[in-house]
């Protein structure tokens, strides 16, 4: 029976920082990379002391969904750790974003994570953890990055209610909301356009939200924040109503 390490975005940004801390991870026997650059991937799985598997492919392609389940089904699988990276966003207003552009952000952050769940789950070992990635914009609706905002809303509160669920198998599910980072996503969202307010808010080091979302899960929390503005807009999110946030976002130009 092999233990492994599952890892969707595992070409960038967060996914890659996972996979390159989980590396020092002796409990497992492998690690599965998961995103569609697969040259990313060979090159990331060169540089790591673990044996890997590479499952290349668009995580919303239900060919890319069966040949994950075929995979796990086809030797003697135990699941370690689960890690929901890959993601998108995109700012801007939704409908000049449109059809296409709207959908696929749910495809990715929200169907084909629970998607991901739901083929992982009977593969997890007692005391396994899933580590699913939200963000901040959890906590709060914010204009102009709709989508993405409610997408992870439904992490956060998919993850807990999941948690919840799997606390008699010792599974501990954990959502990881961090602020932004400086990441390739900061260049897709388009960001990039409003960078010096998305800097005012507080960037935060990949390494660090990464190292404490591991420590976190560890302990069985079911929520990872690592800095002090994301526990501040957190906190702000319970104790104002959202229409007034949404307005002071709007006054500061969010
Ligand atoms: N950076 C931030 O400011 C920030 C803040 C809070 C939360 N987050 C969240 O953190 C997570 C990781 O983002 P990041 O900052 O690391 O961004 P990133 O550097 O752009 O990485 C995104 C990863 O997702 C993969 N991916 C995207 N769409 C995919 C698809 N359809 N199929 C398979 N893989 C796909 C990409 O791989 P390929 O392109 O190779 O497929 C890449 O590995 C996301 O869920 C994001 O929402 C980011």
């Amino acid at each position: 029976m092999k233990t492994i390490a599952i890892i969707t975005g595992a070409s960038s940004g967060l996914g890659k920082e996972f996979v390159k801390q989980i590396d020092l991870d002796n409990r497992l026997d492998e690690i599965w990379l998961c995103a569609r650059r697969k040259e990313r991937l060979e090159e990331l799985a060169n540089n790591l002391k673990h044996p890997t598997q590479i499952v290349e492919g668009d995580v919303t392609d239900p060919n890319w969904l069966k040949a994950l389940a075929e995979k796990l089904a086809s030797e003697q699988f135990q699941i370690h750790t689960l890690i929901n990276s890959a993601g998108l966003g995109k700012s801007g207003a939704f409908s000049e974003i449109g059809l296409k552009e709207n959908g696929y952000i749910v495809e990715v952050n929200v169907l084909a994570l629970t998607q991901i769940c739901s083929i992982c789950l009977p593969y997890m070992m007692n005391q396994g953890r899933i580590l699913n990635i939200a963000s901040v914009a959890a906590f709060l609706p914010q204009a102009n990055f709709a989508v993405y905002a409610a997408s992870k809303a439904y992490v956060l509160s998919f993850s807990r209610a999941l948690n919840q669920e799997l606390m008699d198998e010792k599974i501990t599910v954990t959502t990881v909301c961090p602020n932004p980072m400086e990441t390739e996503f900061f260049l897709h969202s388009g960001q990039k356009n409003k960078a010096q307010s998305v800097k005012n808010m507080g960037l935060e080091d990949v390494e660090k939200v990464v190292r404490m979302a591991l420590k976190k899960s560890e302990k069985h929390k079911d929520i990872s924040l690592s800095s002090f503005i994301s526990k501040a807009i957190r906190l702000v999110s319970r104790i104002f109503p959202h229409p007034f946030i949404l307005k002071v976002e709007k006054l500061i130009g969010f």
